[in-house]
């Protein structure tokens, strides 16, 4: 076997690594001794911030091909041909917790697909629901809040979640997920992922239509009782890591079938209309039985990262990452986040985070972008700077081509609250579980609830649990009086 020489960082060999450089036998150091310095000196640099959410996660390689023709739909490179195959890097995770955090907590899972289109990158950086907690980005940051730690004594809290939920409403259809069989999956394989949001797919003739991404599991949708969710965050916190890794390496590859919703705007108004719910609404879906799935492609994990840090941790995904042929919508969380991830990474990796393996196109790139800590590609001698030409604007390239939509009203800060409709959907949800779901569903509540101390904290959440559904809300209320040892639970103002 060939022995690898050991080199310092700047490949110069090092005599001995074993044995520091001292005066005498029992020292002290020498401030000669490089190696011993550099080496000291980059340990303490290993860690970069975590991400401020979706610490905890796993990622593999893999590809995405093309088995149905979408091309009415999208002029996306990615998929003109059946039997196209792009590469893409997917990173799982949980949500609220840190680093170190256990895979099995009762939490959404992230599900952030990059792919690597020939036209750049497109980053799809969804969840395991469908559906979110809230409609406005400008609640985010207090909403995460009440998902980490007090600030007083340093641990979660029932009071500050719930104090959240019980006045947002909103969250309540993805409350009713969270707290349901899925929100402790078996694992990262056993799970859909979503896109969650309305994005648009624009054709060649500029037609847009509105999308929603849906990867649904082959390995079949498989949860973990809440017992044995507490159980393996004790015994084998990094379980849907492991399952993850073990799976690719012995050739086991997960896969997903990539289906989308789809809705004209004419389509869009009608069912707006008729529902009186916001296509653009991230706490609502769009039922199957008005917009049915449309098959696209299977997407296939099959590698595993050589080096965690370099692809995993160092992955920096972005809504705002879209390719031409694909496109947004007014939806205000997509909007905020449109901003979110670009800013977070430029503090979390840094300046030239783009350059970075995991993360830089696998096309041709050419930007005017220059310079910058860590500017490992860093345009050689092309030009620094764009002419903008007298006739036109072809400095900016051969364009995105996208159209745009129509923008309309005032400018103005519109509150929902009381004005839409957060129940239908949330009830819907819960009329939908087999009984004995909804009864692991109201036990979970109930468990979680009975930690809350602010009585009006429950009585609030209990009668959006009632206006959802009288019998959704009774059960999570008789449970709670039944743990609370028979105490008075005042049940239910508020209901429907
Ligand atoms: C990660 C912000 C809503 C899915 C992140 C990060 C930020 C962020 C700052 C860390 C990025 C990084 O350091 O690389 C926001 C804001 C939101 C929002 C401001 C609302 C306005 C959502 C929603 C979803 C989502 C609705 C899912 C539908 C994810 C995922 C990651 C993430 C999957 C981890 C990506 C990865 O694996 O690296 N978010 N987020 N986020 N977010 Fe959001």
């Amino acid at each position: 076997m060939q022995q690898t020489r050991l080199t310092t960082a700047s490949g110069i060999p090092v005599a001995d690594n074993q044995n520091s450089l001292t005066a005498g036998p029992r020292g002290p150091l020498l401030l000669q001794d490089f190696h011993l310095i550099e080496k000291l000196q980059h340990f303490n640099r290993e860690r970069i911030p975590e991400r401020v959410v979706h610490a905890k996660g796993s990622g593999a390689f893999g590809s995405f091909t093309v088995t149905h023709d979408i091309t009415r739909y999208t002029r996306a490179k990615l998929f003109d041909a059946v039997g196209k195959t792009t590469d893409v890097f997917l990173r799982f995770s949980t949500v609220g917790g840190e680093r170190g955090s256990a895979d099995t907590e009762r939490d959404p899972r992230g599900f952030a697909v990059r792919f690597y289109t020939e036209d750049g990158n497109w980053d799809l950086a969804g969840n395991n629901t469908p559906m979110f907690f809230i409609k406005d980005p400008i609640k985010f940051p207090d909403f995460v809040h009440t998902q980490k730690r007090d600030p007083r004594t340093n641990l979660k809290s029932a009071d500050m979640m719930w104090d959240f939920w019980s006045h947002a409403p909103e969250s309540l259809h993805q409350v009713t997920m969270l707290f349901s069989d899925r929100g402790t999956p078996d694992g990262y394989r056993h799970m859909d992922g979503f896109g969650s949001h309305t994005f648009s797919l624009v054709n060649a003739a500029g037609e847009r239509v509105w999308v929603k991404w849906h990867f649904k599991t082959r390995q079949g949708i498989r949860n973990l009782s809440a017992q044995e969710a507490v159980r393996l965050a004790g015994t084998d916190p990094d379980y849907a890591q492991r399952d993850l890794y073990d799976a690719i390496r012995a050739g086991d590859y997960p896969r997903w079938d990539v289906f989308l919703q789809v809705m004209t705007d004419a389509e869009r108004q009608a069912w707006e209309q008729r529902t009186g719910w916001n296509a653009f609404d991230l706490t609502k879906v769009w039922p199957h039985k008005d917009f049915p799935r449309i098959p696209v492609g299977v997407l296939e994990l099959n590698r595993n990262p050589d080096n965690y840090h370099a692809d995993v941790e160092q992955a920096a995904f972005s809504p705002a990452n879209v390719v031409p042929g694909l496109g947004y919508s007014p939806d205000k969380m997509l909007q905020g986040r449109l901003f979110a991830y670009h800013d977070a990474q430029l503090y979390r990796v840094g300046t030239n985070h783009q350059n970075l393996p995991v993360n830089r196109p696998r096309c041709p790139f050419h930007n005017q972008q220059r310079d910058g800590a860590m500017a490992v590609s860093n345009g050689g001698a092309a030009p620094n700077y764009a002419v903008v030409q007298a006739n036109g604007t072809d400095a900016r390239g051969f364009g995105h081509g996208d159209d745009g939509w129509a923008l309309e009203g005032a400018a103005g800060r519109y509150d929902a609250r009381g004005t839409e409709d957060d129940y239908t959907q949330a009830g819907n949800l819960f009329r939908l579980l087999p009984a004995d779901e909804q009864d692991r569903l109201t036990t979970n509540l109930a468990n979680a609830l009975s930690a809350v101390t602010v009585p009006a904290t429950i009585e609030r959440q209990l009668a959006h649990f009632t206006r959802a559904d009288p019998r959704y809300g009774a059960e999570v209320a008789r449970k709670l009086h039944v743990q609370r040892g028979g105490a008075p639970v005042s049940v239910v103002k508020g209901a429907a």
